[in-house]
C-alpha cells in the first residue's frame, strides 16, 4: 500500500500492524533521545488547507523522530492566495522531490485526487466529512491499549454524525476489529442514508449508557452545517451530551473519549472530560506514535515489515 486515504483501505490484519508497530515507536518515544534514523533522506511535506492543532503537530513530531526533512507549508502566505489551483500548487511541491504529502482538505476526496497526480505518498491527515483515518488508528490503539482485544465491545458514537469524519473512520475502523457500534444523534444530525454501514442507531443517548465500552463523543461541527440543525446547544447538551448525570451511569472500567478540539458543555460536561476515565489527552499522546508508524509503513518498508526492530534501532 503506498498511500492512507481511507480506513476501508485497511484489512484487521493491517490495523493490527500499525497498533503494534505503534507500541515500539511508544517505546522510541520514552527514550532518553526519542529518535530513530528510519526515515533519514526521506522528505514529507504538510499541506493543511484546513486548521489544525492535534493532527498537524503530532504528524510533524512523528516526522522528526524518525529523523525525516520537512517541508512546511502553509496556506494563508503561500500562491493558493493568488489563486494557484490545489493542483499546480501539489505538483509544484512534488517536483521539489517529496517521498510523503500530509493533507487536510475541506474538499471530500482531495486527497485522492492528489494521489493520482503525484508519485509520493500520500496520506489523509482529514477529507471535508469524509475520512481522518489516522484519527480512527491512534483512537483503535487508545482503546484497545485499554480494554484488550475489541470483539464484541460496545462503542457509542454520539452528536454530529453527519458532518464528521471522525465517525465515518471510526464506524469501519471499530468494526474492522469486531466491535459493535451504534451511532446515537437525533434525525438531524444523521446522514441521509446510512445503508451499509456497519453500525446500529439509535436516538436515545439514555438507553445506552449502561451497556457501552466507550462512549465516544463527537464535536459539533458548527463551522460545516448550512443551518440549524439543533434547537438550541444548551437542549442538545441535556439530550445528547454527556452530561455528570449520564457519566454517572457508565460502568467503571468504561472509556470516555474524544477527538478533540472539545466544546465543553455542549457536546461534553467540563468536569467530565476530566475524569480518571476520559482518555483524551492520551489519544493526543498516542497520536504521536501512530502517526510515526504509519509514516514509517508508507516511506520506510510497505506494509510487510517482519519484525518492528528494524524500524526502532
Ligand atoms: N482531532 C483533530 O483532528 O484535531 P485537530 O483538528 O486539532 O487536528
Amino acid at each position: 500500500m503506498r498511500h492512507l486515504l481511507s480506513m476501508a483501505d485497511l484489512d484487521r490484519d493491517d490495523i493490527e500492524q500499525i497498533l503494534n508497530l505503534a507500541d515500539s515507536f511508544a517505546e522510541v518515544g520514552k527514550r532518553q533521545i526519542p529518535k530513530v534514523p528510519a526515515l533519514r533522506g526521506k522528505t514529507i511535506a504538510w499541506l493543511f488547507y484546513e486548521d489544525s492543532t492535534r493532527t498537524r503537530l503530532s504528524f510533524e513530531t512523528a516526522a522528526k523522530r524518525l529523523s525525516a526533512d520537512t517541508m512546511n507549508f502553509s496556506v494563508g502566505s503561500s500562491s493558493v492566495n493568488k489563486g494557484e489551483s490545489l493542483r499546480d500548487t501539489v505538483e509544484t511541491i512534488a517536483a521539489m522531490g517529496v517521498d510523503g504529502v500530509v493533507v487536510r482538505h475541506r474538499g471530500a476526496g482531495a486527497p485522492h485526487r492528489i494521489a493520482e497526480w503525484i508519485d509520493a505518498s500520500v496520506v489523509n491527515a482529514g477529507d471535508g466529512w469524509h475520512q481522518h483515518p489516522t484519527q480512527s488508528l491512534l483512537d483503535l490503539y487508545t482503546a484497545t491499549r485499554h480494554l484488550g482485544s475489541l470483539d464484541g465491545r460496545r462503542i457509542a458514537i454520539v452528536g454530529d454524525i453527519k458532518y464528521s469524519r471522525v465517525a465515518r473512520s471510526n464506524a469501519i475502523g471499530f468494526a474492522t476489529l469486531g466491535a459493535e457500534v451504534t451511532f446515537v444523534a437525533p434525525q438531524t444530525l444523521l446522514p441521509p442514508s446510512l445503508e451499509g454501514w456497519p453500525v446500529k442507531v439509535t436516538h436515545d443517548l439514555d438507553e445506552v449508557m449502561e451497556d457501552i465500552d466507550i462512549c465516544y463523543l463527537l464535536r459539533m461541527q458548527l463551522e460545516r452545517q448550512e443551518q440549524a440543525v439543533v434547537p438550541t446547544l444548551r437542549e442538545f447538551h441535556e439530550e445528547y451530551g454527556l452530561t455528570t448525570e449520564r457519566a454517572d451511569r457508565l460502568r467503571e472500567e468504561s472509556l470516555i473519549m474524544h477527538p478533540g478540539p472539545m466544546n465543553r458543555g455542549v457536546e461534553i460536561a467540563g468536569e467530565v472530560a476530566d475524569r480518571p476515565n476520559a482518555v483524551i489527552t492520551e489519544q493526543v499522546i498516542n497520536g504521536i506514535a501512530v502517526r510515526m508508524a504509519v509514516l514509517y509503513l508508507l516511506l520506510g518498508s510497505g506494509l510487510n515489515l517482519v519484525d518492528n526492530q528494524e524500524a526502532v534501532a
